[in-house]
């Protein structure tokens, strides 16, 4: 690789895009250049394309970042060799979803906490039914925004807990965050193939200021009950993804191909299909359900979480 610079601008392996060569390395740091990443969109439509910028890149009507500290982007490749075009992932995180994960597994609410966390899940269904109906596309999209949150709230406060205390979490921080970011990847997926109208992208707005302060709370009050409600909410995620194959079986929702974010996060064969991914996706909703039933019953034993290792390792 050729590495010079020049003023600002670097230049190394090049390869052509349009009418100009740019740099695979170095695309963040050209400047006074147009320059956008390829396409990540697998369905063709070219107004959603010149929206996207894809991996994080300039679009195609923002200038490169100019930076004098040296930070440059560094080049990361598939196992092939080819160029790893995401930056918001990088290839050991993606990972192959376990889709023999036992689907139907349900806590049983007994006592009054478990039966309160059922219930909140249950009634909060009922608008989203509403609202949504059979839009399975547009729900998944929405309530990944809402799905995203808890890992990130229940992380953070055993971050500030571990400093309070000068203690150990257990791996739990980390199995938190690593959800809250498994959540977050489902939305940049769903983003890819629905699209949210003015109304519903200010729902989200309302939805999010609400819910963080809510579970924010919730969770410092009785982390068993936030763990047992995300566990609930996880068993209903199944359910909502469960029909979305069924419509996509029965041909009511097209079964587009896979958007190349989805084949590249979860290594799907190049052929995959949205089938594909509302698999691998509902999969990853029957670990998180798993891992936050678990997480309350920790508690349930009187326990704390840090006496348990935290069950890391699938994504
Ligand atoms: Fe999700
Ligand atoms: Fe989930």
């Amino acid at each position: 690789m050729m590495m010079t610079r020049g003023g600002n601008r670097l230049v190394s392996s090049m390869f052509k895009v349009g009418p100009r060569y740019l740099s695979t390395a170095t695309t963040w740091t050209l400047i006074n250049e147009n320059v956008r990443c390829k396409s990540t969109l697998a369905l063709g439509d070219k107004e959603q394309e010149e929206k996207q910028a894809v991996g994080g890149g300039p679009t195609k009507n923002e200038k490169g970042i100019n930076s004098y500290w040296g930070l440059e982007p560094t080049k990361v490749t598939k196992e092939g060799g080819a160029e790893w075009k995401w930056t918001c992932f990088r290839p050991w995180e993606a990972y192959k979803a376990d889709l023999s994960i036992d689907l139907k597994k349900h806590h049983a609410p007994v006592t009054l906490l478990d039966k309160m966390a059922y219930w909140t899940v249950k009634t909060l269904r009922w608008p989203t039914d509403l609202l949504f109906q059979r839009r399975y596309g547009c729900r998944a999209m929405m309530l990944e925004t809402v799905a995203a949150v808890p890992g990130m709230v229940g992380g953070m406060l055993l971050h500030c807990k571990s400093l309070r205390r000068f203690e150990h979490s257990g791996g739990w921080i980390k199995a938190l965050l690593e959800e809250a970011e498994n959540e977050r990847m489902h939305l940049m997926t769903f983003m890819e193939v629905a699209k949210p109208r003015w109304y519903e992208r200010a729902l989200v707005f309302a939805v999010q200021g609400v819910f963080f302060n809510a579970y924010f709370l919730g969770y410092i009050i009785s982390p068993k009950f936030a763990h047992r409600m995300v566990g609930y909410l996880e068993e209903e995620a199944i359910h909502s993804y469960t029909e979305f194959i069924k419509e996509l079986d029965n041909g009511s929702i097209e079964n587009v191909r896979a958007p190349a974010i989805a084949i590249d996060y979860w290594r799907l064969s190049p052929d995959s299909t949205l089938r594909d991914v509302v698999m691998v996706v509902r999969a990853d909703e029957a670990h998180h359900r798993d891992v936050n039933h678990f997480a309350s019953d920790i508690h349930y034993q009187g326990r704390q979480l840090r006496e348990a290792p935290a069950p890391l390792g699938y994504h």
